[in-house]
C-alpha cells in the first residue's frame, strides 16, 4: 500500500511588501484583489493546521497542484521555495506550476526555477523502487526550465508525470495550455509506463473539463489532453484551480479514468467555496486491479484543526 497526499492552490499568504514597479502590469489588479478579499480568504494559519496534520497521516509522498503563490513576485517564490522545504525533502514533495505562478513573465531563475528540485524528473536508469518494474528515462531527464514538463518521477508503485499548463494570460484571464510539444511528450511517457505496469498518476493544475467552466479559466487543450489519455491511459488524474472538489472520470485506454480535484489549502472563508482541504490515496492493486482509497480531509474554523470530512473507494 502506498498513501499520496494531494493539496492545491495554497496561495500563500501574506503577499511581501511590494514596490510600485513590481505592480505595473497586470499584477496591479491581483494585488487589489488581494488587499480586498484574498488575504481573508488564503490563511497562513490553516496552512499551518494542514501540515501539522499531514505530518501525523503518515503519507508517503505529497504532491502539489499549482497556484502556490498570488502574483508571482520575485520575493514569492523565495518565499514558497522554504514553506516546501518545510513540508519535506525534495524526494518526499512534488510540485507542478498553476497560471498564479506565471501571473506575468517571470525569468525562470527568478521564478519556477527557485522550486526546480520539487519538479525534476528521476535521472534515467534510477534503481527500481516497487522492485517490480524497472523505471525507464524521464521523457527529459534533469532537465530544467519550461520546456522539462512532463518530468516523470518513481514512488512505490506510482509513476507522478508533472506537466505545466501555466502561462502568462492578459487581464482577467486564468487559462492554461499545455502545447502540442508537452502533449506529444506526455503520450510517450504514458505509453512506456503503462507498459511497464507503473499507476500513472497525471498532475495538471486546470481541470480537462469541456464544459462548465469559463473559456478565460479553461485548460484550452482540454480536448487533445483527453485524446492522450483515452490513446494511452492513466490511473489517476490530479489538478486544482477550481478551489472546490472535482469528481469526474474520462475516458482511458482500459476504462474510465479517475479525475480529482481539490479546494485551496489555505481557503478559511464560508463563502461559495468550501474549506481548505487536502486529500489522501491509498493505492493498492488486488488481482492486476487497483484499487484507490480516497480521504479527505478539511480544516474546521471552531477547532483550528483538520479532521476527516468524507471517505470512499474507486
Ligand atoms: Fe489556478
Amino acid at each position: 500500500m502506498f498513501t499520496l497526499a494531494h493539496l492545491s492552490d495554497p496561495h500563500l499568504g501574506p503577499l511581501p511588501a511590494v514596490r510600485p514597479a513590481d505592480i505595473l502590469n497586470k499584477r496591479f489588479f491581483g494585488y487589489l484583489s488581494w488587499l480586498r478579499k484574498r488575504r481573508a480568504m488564503h490563511r497562513p494559519e490553516v496552512l499551518a493546521a494542514l501540515a501539522a496534520d499531514l505530518a501525523t497521516t503518515g503519507a508517503d509522498h505529497l504532491v502539489i497542484t499549482g497556484d502556490l503563490t498570488n502574483i508571482a513576485l520575485e520575493q514569492e517564490f523565495s518565499q514558497v521555495g522554504e514553506w516546501l522545504h518545510s513540508l519535506g525533502s525534495a524526494e518526499q514533495v512534488t510540485v507542478i506550476p498553476g497560471n498564479h505562478d506565471a501571473y506575468v513573465a517571470v525569468p525562470w531563475e527568478a521564478s519556477l526555477g527557485k522550486w526546480q528540485a520539487f519538479m525534476t524528473g528521476d535521472p534515467t536508469g534510477s534503481e527500481p523502487i516497487n522492485g517490480a518494474a524497472r523505471p525507464g528515462p524521464s521523457p527529459n531527464p534533469q532537465k530544467t526550465g519550461p520546456d522539462a514538463f512532463p518530468f516523470v518521477r518513481y514512488r512505490g508503485p506510482a509513476a507522478i508525470l508533472g506537466l505545466s499548463s501555466a502561462q502568462p494570460t492578459p487581464l482577467f484571464c486564468a487559462h492554461g495550455t499545455l502545447g502540442e510539444a508537452q502533449l506529444a511528450r506526455l503520450s510517450d511517457a504514458l505509453e512506456r509506463l503503462g507498459r511497464e505496469g507503473w499507476f500513472r498518476v497525471v498532475l495538471l493544475h486546470h481541470p480537462p473539463s469541456l464544459e462548465g467552466i469559463a473559456r478565460r479559466k479553461r485548460l484550452i487543450d482540454a480536448e487533445p489532453f483527453r485524446k492522450v489519455i483515452a490513446e494511452r491511459g492513466a490511473e489517476l488524474v490530479l489538478h486544482g484551480h477550481d478551489h472546490t472538489f472535482g469528481k469526474q472520470t474520462i475516458d482511458g485506454a482500459e476504462g474510465p479514468v479517475p479525475v480529482l480535484g481539490v479546494p485551496s489549502a489555505s481557503a478559511a472563508s464560508s463563502g461559495k467555496k468550501p474549506q481548505a482541504h487536502y486529500q489522501l490515496y491509498t493505492i493498492a492493486q488486488d488481482a492486476k486491479r487497483w484499487r484507490i482509497d480516497v480521504t479527505a480531509r478539511g480544516f474546521d474554523p471552531a477547532g483550528g484543526r483538520f479532521s476527516e470530512t468524507r471517505r470512499y473507494s474507486l
